[in-house]
């Protein structure tokens, strides 16, 4: 009998600022009601993140190289104000989006992105849209109004590990990079 060719073990990757308990119970109580009334499919607390980087299918023996690219970054820890409540109808998600995405995230965005792409990963070609995603399967926008804006204060990004079941997505933190010191600019400068 002939051995079946196996394929390299591969991974489903992204990059992630991830939210401690803390944030993560204020998310989920912010938006509690916008996302019963959304009628859609809540996404677990457990689960609640904002995407930097989505990888895809990694293979495993690549796993090294993404790690060094995270590892390579070095931006400042910054902070961001998750403001706005929004459905979006093409992917039928109902979000919790920051007004002005502001620079720290955007530069942390873009640095890993090139790193990544040294390694042969392409960065995405649509603009950086940063969000939460809290219900999927939304048909109509309900009730969207947050009771205050969310603080959160990025002082690290994480590689996720996405593992599709039958019971939905189940996400394992596998790696952790911190920020540097917070560096603060007046506005007049
Ligand atoms: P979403 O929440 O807007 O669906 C894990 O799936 C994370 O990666 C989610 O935050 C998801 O964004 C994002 N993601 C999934 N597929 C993606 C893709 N093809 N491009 C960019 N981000 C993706």
């Amino acid at each position: 009998m002939t051995e079946k060719r196996r394929k390299a073990p591969a991974l489903r990757l992204f990059f992630a600022l991830w939210p401690d308990d803390q944030l993560r119970e204020a998310l989920r109580q912010a938006t509690r009601k916008a996302v019963r009334a959304s009628g859609g499919r809540p996404v677990p607390a457990r689960n609640l993140h904002v995407t930097l980087a989505f990888l895809g299918s990694v293979a495993e023996t690549d796993r090294a190289s993404v790690e060094a690219a995270a590892a390579a970054v070095s931006e400042p820890a910054f902070a961001f104000a998750l403001d706005r409540l929004k459905v979006w109808p093409r992917a039928k998600t109902l979000v919790l989006a920051p007004g002005s995405a502001g620079e720290g995230l955007a530069r942390l965005h873009s640095t890993l992105w090139s790193g990544l792409g040294e390694i042969g990963y392409p960065r995405e070609t649509r603009p950086f849209r940063p969000h939460v995603t809290l219900a999927r399967k939304v048909a109509t926008p309900g009730e969207m109004h947050l009771a205050a804006p969310i603080g959160w204060r990025a002082d690290a990004f994480v590689l996720v590990r996405s593992v599709t079941d039958p019971g939905g997505a189940q996400y394992e933190v596998i790696g952790r990079w911190p920020l540097g010191v917070e560096t603060r600019r007046g506005p007049d400068r």
